[in-house]
């Protein structure tokens, strides 16, 4: 008999329909499932491409000490992989990160780092820099665009039956957006790529002031004073990851929108997913519903709800951090 391993099922997840959600006659909506992936989120698809590349280039060899600075989800899946690979992990995350996800990392056997959300990103690349271990960069490295742009972009161009129109994404190190945005325009240069941005981002003030010709100006502070309770979303900087030539425009997204349309999947379509996911159906859903029937949009589910249950499905959480009126149904 002929089974594979589970860390092979990576990737080609379910694309599902959500068209219901937007008017009637607005384009067609679909979500990648994302949070179907062995470590629950998107990123394994990356940590896996990154691990084969450094194998393969020789930068890694057995009982190697792996450093990962990750908002969570890119923490899980290298503490997945690279212990079955046989390497040391060590993850740095910042308070901000769910305990679900800090448990998730330390029960797969990696050592946890917990600091600030200031400092986890220099914290991680000092940590590797100091020990000579292998740093996985992954707002800097290239292998993580290229792993969407060889793994997610063919699987959405395919599952549309190239009929995409709109592709729909937050980002926060840019890899998703990027490798997948630019494999799809390489199949149809008329795919428009939008970005999600969060309010406590600074990439929509990026885009408006340096990148586009549309009048939306921002100053690049504005934002970053407000607080977002959605993990991994947003930056205060654009990333080496981040590919401005794909992207046609960025929306900003609050915290309530996206994290009452988590509360209307689960009710509506029995979908429990992270708040990154809430913003990116939220957003793709403004996309849709300005389009007719014959366009189609695909966003992404980026992660399980699992993840946050003690914090977007918990109304005493909600209730703390000032989303009073994001009501639990
Ligand atoms: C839950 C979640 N959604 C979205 C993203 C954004 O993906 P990317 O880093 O490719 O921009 C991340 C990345 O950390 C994430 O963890």
């Amino acid at each position: 008999m002929k089974a594979p391993r589970f860390t092979d099922l990576i990737g080609n997840t379910p694309l599902i329909d959500l068209t219901r959600l937007v008017s009637e006659n607005s384009a067609e909506l679909y979500a990648k499932c994302e949070f179907i992936n062995p470590g629950f989120s998107l990123k394994d698809r990356m940590a896996n491409y990154i691990l084969d590349v450094a194998e393969a280039q020789g930068k890694l060899k057995r009982g190697d000490v792996i450093v990962c600075s990750s908002s969570g989800n890119t923490g899980c899946s290298f503490a997945m992989l690279g212990k079955i690979r046989g390497y040391h992990v060590v993850i740095v995350t910042s308070n901000k990160c769910s305990i679900e996800k800090q448990n998730h990392i330390k029960a797969l056997n990696a050592d946890l780092i917990v600091v600030t959300q200031d400092t986890y990103m220099s914290y991680g690349e000092n940590y590797a820099k100091e020990n000579g271990y292998f740093d996985v960069n992954q707002y800097n490295n290239i292998y993580n665009p290229e792993a969407y742009y060889q793994t997610l972009g063919p699987e959405i161009w395919k599952q549309t039956n190239g009929e995409i129109t709109h592709f729909v994404m937050t980002g926060s190190t840019f890899g998703c957006i990027s490798g997948t945005g630019s494999f799809l325009k390489e199949c149809n240069p008329k795919v428009k790529v939008i970005l999600a941005d969060p309010v406590n981002s600074n990439i929509y003030a990026y885009y408006y002031s340096n990148y586009s010709n549309s009048k939306n100006d921002l100053s690049l502070n504005s934002s970053l004073s407000e607080f977002s309770i959605i993990e991994g979303a947003g930056k205060s900087a654009p990333t080496k990851c981040l590919d401005f030539s794909v992207i046609d425009e960025v929306v900003k997204i609050s915290d309530e929108e996206a994290i009452s349309t988590c509360h209307q999947l689960a009710k509506e379509e029995g979908l429990l997913v992270g708040g990154s996911s809430g913003l990116n159906v939220f957003a793709a859903k403004l996309i849709a519903n300005r389009l007719d029937r014959k366009q189609v949009v695909v966003t992404v589910l980026c992660d399980s709800g699992i993840k946050y249950l003690s914090k977007i499905y918990n109304q005493e959480f909600l209730s703390k951090n000032g989303l009073k009126s994001v009501k639990m149904v």
